[in-house]
């Protein structure tokens, strides 16, 4: 082996445990203020700061986000909480899982730089109000607003503590909760708040399921018949223009009645006022949206039907 060769290969190993190194360092913040001294110092010092809210039982749908914002930022914080006040179900909440163990170890790993991880009177202390008083017009009221009454309200209060809490640059949040980025879109919008919001596509198993914290707890034959979701999806992206968007609607709630499923609702909008639409040429960027329960597992997608490139979300 040459000389070169040698210093290469040290080089190479030098970076590798550098690497290993920088990814194995993450930091962990259970209470407001000590992540609070920890940002305010990165801040000043000029790093930019990139925020990803999570609920936790992460999967590659989370990491994808980690992944941009890391690709965007000097530092990304992620946080797992939990949300009570955006559950509409108290089941749902108890039933929601909770695996933060595997999640600080897959993030350490990914190379996550700060997890925010507080308990519940950390994120809502008594004597502070955190509620807000917004009216997010037609946008909280359909689709998950008309199922999951309160759950856009609690959502939003959330993000906008995380939002103040953490300071952040830029947000991240994924196109899978599509109207969920509308509405923090929107709420940011209404704030006046300098922070700028990222969406991130969905991903997907290789099935076509989207990725989701709740597939765990679907039964293997109901998991195996749930790619019918993206099927039903891409059916509607292959007959929109040439169909009216209620027969489309019709023909997919039929398509999702299978054994063990159950449509809550499908949906063909437009993609800035979440209203349905008249026909095709009606708007230059519609999405189809769903929610479905797989055995009693609600699950929600969405797929966009048609979207003119340049033209940015206004919600
Ligand atoms: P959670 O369901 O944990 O999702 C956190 C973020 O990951 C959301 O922005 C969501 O859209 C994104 N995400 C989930 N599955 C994805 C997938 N398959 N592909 C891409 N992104 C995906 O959404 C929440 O938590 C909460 O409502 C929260 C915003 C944290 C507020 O409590």
């Amino acid at each position: 082996m040459t000389k070169t060769a040698i210093f290469a290969r040290i080089n190479k190993l030098i970076s590798a445990f550098w690497m290993y190194i920088k990814q194995a360092q993450m930091y962990l913040f259970k209470k407001v203020s000590d992540l609070q001294k920890h940002l305010d110092k990165l801040r000043n010092g000029g790093s930019s700061i990139g925020l990803v809210p999570t609920m936790g039982a992460l999967h590659e749908g989370h990491l994808s986000l980690i992944d941009m914002a890391k690709a965007d930022n000097d530092i990304v914080v992620t946080s797992i909480f939990v949300n009570p006040t955006q559950f509409n179900q108290p089941e749902d909440l108890i039933k929601y899982p909770r695996t933060s163990a595997k999640d600080i170890e897959v993030l350490t790993i990914h190379g996550n730089d700060v997890l925010f991880m507080p308990a519940v009177e950390e994120v809502y202390p008594e004597g502070l109000n955190t509620k807000l008083d917004l009216d997010f017009e037609q946008l909280d009221k359909t689709m998950e607003g008309e199922f999951r009454p309160g759950h856009f309200d609690g959502m939003a209060q959330v993000v906008n503590r995380l939002g103040n809490i953490v300071q952040a640059h830029k947000m991240y949040f994924g196109q899978k909760d599509f109207q969920q980025y509308a509405i923090v879109q929107n709420m940011l919008k209404q704030l006046n708040s300098p922070i700028k919001l990222i969406m991130c596509p969905i991903i997907r198993e290789e099935d076509g399921l989207a990725l989701s914290s709740r597939n765990i707890r679907l039964k293997a034959d109901i998991r195996q018949k749930a790619t019918i979701i993206y099927q039903t999806l891409l059916k509607a992206k292959s007959l929109i223009k040439e169909n009216n968007p209620e027969l489309i609607k019709t023909m997919a709630l039929n398509e999702l009645l299978i054994k063990d499923f159950k449509p809550e609702y499908f949906e063909i909008v437009d993609g800035n006022t979440l209203l349905p639409i008249d026909d095709y040429k009606s708007s230059d960027f519609i999405i189809a949206c769903t929610a479905v329960w797989a055995g009693d597992v609600r699950l929600i997608d969405n797929m966009i039907l048609k979207q003119q490139k340049k033209i940015a979300p206004t919600f």
